[in-house]
């Protein structure tokens, strides 16, 4: 089979196209035909590592994962002899978090993996771009109380976290405040913002409005600009490390006293969630946002553009 692989960490041009062995499912596995993925940060990030802990996970001085790709929509071609929830023919969407593998046309993954059928209402294209940044949305969505519908604001609200995190907001009854650039004003509000800023025009801290949730799912603010701008006892949450990796240190020890605090949660992907976007996307309460399609073959040139950090939700690559 066809897939992406890079056997050494470097710059998008590690990325090769090359014939590989192609999987045999194992008794508890489904071997899935990929028809799309995605370039997201994550493969990014692994691919060249910024962080140590990512070398920790990933190999301190090569990959020991060589096919990167974390989110994945196909069709099932074959079963493992115990597998009971899936058969030949099902078309399903999800993840492959952190073992990777999504950038080849077949991967093999346990029933019991972070993948369900897919929407029925949407393409493989759109269904392969929902998992990852709604999954790492929902991380911070799920440490907030909505009992009384809270004032969030949520800058970079234009990538794909973003996108999802504005929509699940809205699902859970927030007032939201969008933060994105000029181009992706119309869409955030289409998605649910109540109120949008531009960030080209704007600084959201200056303008005298205050928040009970700070989620800067961008990573370009921080805590100790955002402090003021919170009510009391209101939250931060951020989708980066932050200088010195504060953000670590901060919601550990603003915990500790009264006041605003920081949190920093370690997203896990879970077959309930991923059964939860299916059933929002079939309800007409969730879209995929989709800024570029690329096949396979231009997987340097999507990586390019992911990297350049101003796509619009999510980068697809289509595998014929
Ligand atoms: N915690 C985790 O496990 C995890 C996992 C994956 C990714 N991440 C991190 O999460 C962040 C978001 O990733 P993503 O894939 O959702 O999106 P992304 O590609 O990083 O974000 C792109 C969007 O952010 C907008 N943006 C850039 N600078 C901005 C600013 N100062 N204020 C407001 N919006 C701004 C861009 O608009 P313009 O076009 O105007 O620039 C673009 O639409 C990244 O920093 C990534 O490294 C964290």
């Amino acid at each position: 089979m066809r897939a992406i692989v890079n056997t050494i960490y470097g710059p998008p041009e590690v990325l090769q196209l090359k014939e590989v062995e192609k999987p045999t499912p194992k008794n508890n596995e489904v071997l899935i035909k990929i028809h799309a993925t995605t370039v997201n940060r994550t493969d990014c990030g692994f691919r060249k590592p910024e962080y140590l802990i990512v070398r920790l996970i990933s190999g301190i001085f090569k990959p020991k994962k060589t096919i990167l790709g974390s989110e994945l929509a196909g069709e099932i071609e074959a079963i493992g002899s115990n597998v009971k929830s899936f058969k030949p023919g099902d078309q399903v969407f999800g993840l492959s978090t952190y073992n990777f593998g999504t950038h080849a046309e077949y991967i093999c993954i346990p029933e019991s993996k972070s993948i369900t059928l897919k929407p029925v209402n949407i393409s493989y294209e759109e269904a392969a771009a929902v998992c990852d940044g709604a999954f790492l949305a929902l991380a911070n969505i799920k440490k907030i109380d909505f009992t009384n519908a809270p004032e969030i604001l949520i800058n970079g609200a234009s990538g794909s976290i973003g996108v999802a995190s504005v929509q699940l907001a809205r699902h859970y009854g927030a007032k939201i405040t969008a933060v994105c650039n000029t181009g992706s004003l119309e869409l955030i509000k289409s998605l649910g913002a109540d109120f949008v800023i531009d960030y080209t025009k704007e600084d959201f801290t200056e303008n005298g409005k205050f928040y009970d949730v700070v989620l800067d799912v961008v990573g370009k603010s921080s805590f100790f600009r955002c402090r003021k701008i919170l009510n009391p006892g209101g939250l931060y949450f951020s989708s980066e490390l932050g200088y010195l990796s504060q953000n670590i240190y901060l919601a550990l020890l603003t915990p500790l006293f009264p006041g605003r605090k920081v949190h920093f949660p370690i997203p896990k992907d879970r077959k309930e969630d991923i059964q939860f976007f299916k059933e929002l996307i079939e309800a007409g309460n969730y879209k995929a946002v989709i800024d570029r399609t690329y096949s396979l073959e231009q997987i340097v040139e999507a990586t390019k553009y992911v990297e350049t950090g101003q796509k619009t939700g999510n980068v697809v690559i289509r595998i014929d």
